[in-house]
This record gives structure tokens, C-alpha cells and sequence, in this order.
């Protein structure tokens, strides 16, 4: 039997055909139209045709629900690419509370999106943060809300724990599809405090999000990034998103780049051969010690 773990390029998420690999719109704001094309167009060349955004992204930069209306833009330019997409975004974080998951905000919030991005529906819709002072019951009556209008088609939560997942989904009467935690070679927590468990358990596709720990994976020369160096044959972006999609819970690396040759370069992580001891390795160097 061979050792080499083996990934394949697609997903289903609900009723939605995705790539292994999706493309996020966080450092997205301010992008002039044909940078949004470039960016956009590259993801779609790896296969990366799942969309990741949220109302929040812009905050603090060019502003509050500035990628949506960016990402928007090119929707409104390019009439074929709504179709070609599928589409996430996600509410209830409102500076300065911080989070705001009442249901009357949660809904403005979901409709506010469908505007700022020029679409007619969400395919699917994510909490992006628990909302300590809401009840599980009050934010699934939101999303039932949501989705029996047609704003969204399918919801998921971002940054729960599985705790917090599974009282959301005893409030709903259809399954959560999505789960988005951050999950990357240095920040490996899903793997154990149940997050990838309870994906399989139940269904839900994990997205993971700053798949490169944010950028800073590419810069450090610890243990792991000599891992990843060896393991890529010196790619070491390439290793560590393959190191994250040949989990079995089959997680979908949200690519940050802002840089459509590095978006292009992400494919390279489809042809990386790890075996199972090269996913150890990275693991033991990640945690520093070897497993138990
Ligand atoms: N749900 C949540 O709470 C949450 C939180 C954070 C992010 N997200 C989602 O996750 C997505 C990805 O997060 P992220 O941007 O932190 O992802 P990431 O892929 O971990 O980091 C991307 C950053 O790494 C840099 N980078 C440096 N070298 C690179 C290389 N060789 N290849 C690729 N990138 C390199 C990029 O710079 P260049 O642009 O110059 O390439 C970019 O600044 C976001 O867009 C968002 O959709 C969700």
C-alpha cells in the first residue's frame, strides 16, 4: 500500500462543486477593477472557485464592507462570472461591540452583502464569530429566516468551537455545511480540539483560513519551514497547503495571496508527494516534540 497521502482537486460543499483550494478577499479592499480580474481570474485558473469574504473585510483600511463592494464591482463588470462562482460571505462582527449576531442585525447584515456585492443571493452564509450575548436560538432563527427568503442558500459558522457549532445546529432544520477556523502548519488546533472531528462527524467542510499562517510561514526558518523546504523540494507554500488538504477531514485552504503569480503557484501544492512520516514530520516539528 503506498504511503504517499493523495489529495483530490474537488469538494462538494451542499448542492456546490468546489476546488481543494479557495480564493479569500480579506486584503481585497481597495483593488482597482483590473487587479480584481487578475486576482480573481488566477484563482479561477487553479480551480479555486469558492469565494471567501465577509461585510468586515476593509475595516480599518479603505472601510467597512469595502472588498464586498470591490468584489462587487467586478461581478457588475463581468456578467458571466456570478455563475462561475460560489460565493461566501459571512456577518456579525461590528466594531466596536465587537460581534453582533442579534438576529435583526444579523439579517441587515446578510442583505447589506447581497448589495455591496451585487448579487442576488449568498450561496452560503457564515457567523463569523460566536456572539457570547445571543442564544444559539435566536441566531439559528436569523439564518432560518435567511435562508427560507432566498437572501442566502446554505449558512456555516466561522471561529466556533464545536460546542458552540453543535448547539447552533439543535436550532436549525437543515444541516450547516461550512466550518471556518484558522488552521495552518503552525496553528494546528482544529486537529485537536475537535473542529475536524465534528466536520466529519456531521458534514461540514472545513475552510481554513490563513492556510500560510498569514504570510509569516514564508519568512521564518524554524523546523518547520525546513520541513515544508524538503518536503516541496523547496515550494514551501506549495508543501504546507498540501499538508493541510491531505487531512481526511479534506480542509480547503483559503489562498490570501494578492499576487495572481503566487494565487497560479498554489496548484503546485496538487503535485507535492507526502507521505503519511512527512505529514508526521511537519506536525512534530509544528508542536516541537515528537507525537506521543
Ligand atoms: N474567518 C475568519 O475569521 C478569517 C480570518 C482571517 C482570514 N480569513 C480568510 O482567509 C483568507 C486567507 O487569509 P490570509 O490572507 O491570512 O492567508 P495566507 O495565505 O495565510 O496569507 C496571505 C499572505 O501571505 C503573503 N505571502 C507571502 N509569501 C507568499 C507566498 N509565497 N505565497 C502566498 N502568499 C504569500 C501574502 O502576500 P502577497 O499578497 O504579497 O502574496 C499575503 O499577505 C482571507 O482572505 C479571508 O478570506 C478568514
Amino acid at each position: 500500500m503506498s504511503d504517499i497521502l493523495t489529495v483530490p482537486r474537488t469538494r462538494t460543499i451542499g448542492p456546490f462543486d468546489v476546488g481543494a483550494l479557495a480564493y479569500g478577499c480579506w486584503r481585497f479592499a481597495g483593488t482597482k477593477l483590473e487587479d480584481a480580474r487578475a486576482k480573481v481570474g488566477a484563482a479561477l485558473e487553479v480551480g479555486a472557485n469558492l469565494l471567501d469574504t465577509a461585510a468586515i473585510y476593509g475595516f480599518g483600511e479603505t472601510g467597512f464592507g469595502e472588498a464586498e463592494e470591490r468584489l462587487g464591482d467586478l461581478f457588475a463588470a463581468d456578467p458571466g462570472l456570478r455563475e462561475r462562482v460560489v460565493l461566501v460571505t459571512k456577518g456579525g462582527i461590528v466594531p466596536p461591540e465587537p460581534y453582533d449576531s442579534r438576529a435583526p442585525e444579523l439579517i441587515a447584515s446578510a442583505e447589506a452583502s447581497l448589495k455591496r456585492l451585487k448579487v442576488d443571493v449568498i450561496d452560503v452564509f457564515l457567523v463569523h464569530r460566536p456572539d457570547l450575548l445571543v442564544s444559539h436560538e435566536e441566531v439559528a432563527g436569523a439564518l432560518t429566516d435567511l435562508r427560507a427568503r432566498g437572501v442566502v442558500q446554505e449558512v456555516g459558522v466561522s471561529n466556533f468551537t464545536p460546542a458552540q457549532t453543535r448547539a447552533l445546529q439543535r436550532f436549525l432544520d437543515f444541516p450547516m455545511v461550512v466550518t471556518q477556523p484558522e488552521i495552518s502548519v503552525t496553528e494546528t488546533s482544529a486537529l485537536f480540539d475537535g473542529t475536524l472531528d465534528l466536520a466529519q462527524e456531521v458534514g461540514l467542510t472545513p475552510m481554513a483560513w490563513s492556510p500560510l499562517g498569514g504570510g509569516a510561514l514564508m519568512t521564518g526558518d524554524g523546523p518547520v519551514a525546513v520541513e515544508l523546504d524538503r518536503i516541496g523540494g523547496g515550494d514551501r507554500a506549495a508543501a504546507a497547503l498540501a499538508w493541510l488538504m491531505a487531512h481526511p477531514a479534506r480542509p480547503i485552504p483559503i489562498l490570501g495571496s494578492q499576487n495572481p503569480d503566487r494565487i497560479r503557484a498554489a496548484a503546485a501544492a496538487y503535485d507535492i508527494q507526502m507521505t503519511r512520516r512527512d505529514w508526521y514530520a511537519v506536525l512534530e516539528a509544528s508542536l516541537g516534540h515528537p507525537m506521543p
